[in-house]
């Protein structure tokens, strides 16, 4: 007799070739727990049922203990021709017990047992994942506090913009991770609904109680149609999303960190630790952990692409597909994990050079937004003040100075309304003062925006 558990009809074994290409138990191996919480259930839920006898569901339960734990102790071998994690269980579970073991999967099928075995295990990743979010934002909002005011120059088309503080900088980056941990958090909800009774495709004849093992498994519910449910893969195209812009988030914050760190920009370095040499250049130090890190974000949203890709053309119900579908995710969740860790870990030994950050903060005229406000207050239209102010910028690049250094003969030059006063208050430090209203750049503001975070994380560990 065949060793696999669909053998009956088949004359002749698989292609030795075939075997390998079709098993999915490297990838799915991983969600053994999960299998065999479900298989619990289900077994409970067939016992109340009376389909499943006392002694069967004793037996069951008792073997697949011992099934997890030989798997936990690294004395089960997964097999290749058992295809996947399920079939490797339940051949295990019948080697141990016999009958009972066969009977397990009365009122089930493969379909609906993936399906929930990869909800339940993606439902833990994705908690895991809003802990290293939180993790990753509690270690940002300790460094805008530190750098409450710290003046950078803050830039649009990378381009010396206005002053702003490196605080509020790095709480832009708060606010993206907390969209993505709630984006994250909302896939989860939506997700969490049990498929198991939905069978092969159409639901199964026996008398099963879906609300009992969806209670079970910590579902909200069992899913509505059967034929949606074995062929729903939209939880893991919301994640694969969730996690595709949580990479790009992560991305631009690695790309920062780059350029940051190079000898041009000189605003910061990164800890030993987290960095490489060159096996030629041996005054070299490059950001290799930002660098990976943006570099992840291409594999991670090809895992979007892809799994969009493998489902669009699908009919209902399942089809072999979809077996990628755990290669796309995985290798995301993995991949965004530690991209994730790897930044917690790293930030905190991030040194910055105020000085740098402030000297390049007041040149390139950064506080020229901040002038032409000046004479908007003493009563000259806003679009005189550009072209006054702009004269005054083309006026300094030729002298090469700064605006604050020009002197009253010039200020009157350029126009009778430009004094030589207002020039002489341009600071850094009054620029980011002055923006001192709700989602402006000021230390007062950036202080307030830590002590509403430092609340709200606290209360999400909670
Ligand atoms: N290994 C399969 C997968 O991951 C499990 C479901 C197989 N079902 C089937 N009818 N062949 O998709």
């Amino acid at each position: 007799m065949s060793e696999k558990p669909w053998g009956g009809r088949f004359e002749s074994p698989t292609n030795e070739f075939v075997e390998a290409f079709n098993a999915s138990i490297d990838v799915d191996a991983r969600m053994y727990g999960e299998d065999i919480a479900g298989s619990r259930a289900h077994a409970r839920m067939l016992h109340k049922q009376k389909i499943l006898s006392d002694e069967d569901l004793k037996s069951i339960l008792s073997g697949l203990d011992q099934v997890f734990n030989e798997i936990e102790d690294g004395d089960f071998t997964f097999k290749i021709a058992l295809e996947d994690v399920h079939m490797n269980i339940e051949s295990r579970l019948t080697a141990l017990i016999g009958d009972a073991g066969k009977r397990l999967h009365t009122a089930r099928s493969r379909n609906d047992q993936v399906a929930t075995d990869t909800r339940l295990y993606l439902r833990g990743r994705t908690d895991t994942m809003v802990d290293h979010l939180r993790q990753l934002q509690s270690v940002l909002v300790v460094l805008a506090k530190q750098h409450a005011a710290t003046i950078m120059p803050g830039f649009t088309h990378l381009q010396t913009a206005q002053p702003v503080t490196l605080g509020h900088h790095l709480l832009a980056y708060v606010e993206m991770f907390e969209r993505d941990a709630e984006r994250f958090l909302d896939a989860r909800r939506r997700m969490n609904q049990s498929p198991l009774g939905s069978a092969a495709l159409a639901g199964t004849t026996f008398p099963i109680d879906r609300h009992m093992t969806a209670a079970e498994l910590g579902f909200d519910g069992p899913t509505r149609n059967s034929l949606d449910a074995v062929s729903d893969r939209d939880f893991i195209m919301e994640l694969l999303a969730a996690a595709s812009i949580c990479a790009v988030h992560l991305s631009r914050l690695a790309e920062e960190l780059i350029l940051w760190m190079s000898a041009q920009f000189h605003f910061i370095d990164l800890p030993d630790a987290f960095c490489t040499g060159s096996s030629i250049m041996p005054q070299k130090k490059n950001p290799d952990m930002p660098e990976l890190v943006r570099g992840k974000t291409g594999r991670i949203i090809g895992g979007l692409v892809a799994m969009l890709t493998t489902v669009k053309g699908l009919p209902l119900a399942y089809n072999k597909d979809m077996q990628e579908d755990k290669v796309a995710i995985f290798d995301a969740f993995d991949n965004l994990q530690g991209s994730l860790r790897v930044f917690a870990d790293m930030l905190p030994g991030m040194k910055v050079n105020k000085q740098t950050l402030h000297a390049a903060a007041s040149s390139g005229f950064a506080t020229a937004t901040d002038l032409a406000d000046a004479l908007v207050r003493a009563g000259v239209p806003f679009r005189d003040a550009h072209e006054i102010v702009g004269k005054s910028v083309a006026h300094c690049i030729k002298s090469n100075i700064e605006l604050h250094q020009m002197d009253s003969a010039s200020c009157e030059q350029i126009d009778p309304r430009l004094k030589s006063d207002m020039v002489a208050a341009l600071s850094v430090e009054a620029c980011v003062a002055a923006r001192n209203h709700v989602g402006g750049t000021a230390p007062e503001q950036v202080i307030a925006q830590v002590v509403f975070w430092q609340q709200r994380l606290e209360n999400s560990h909670a």
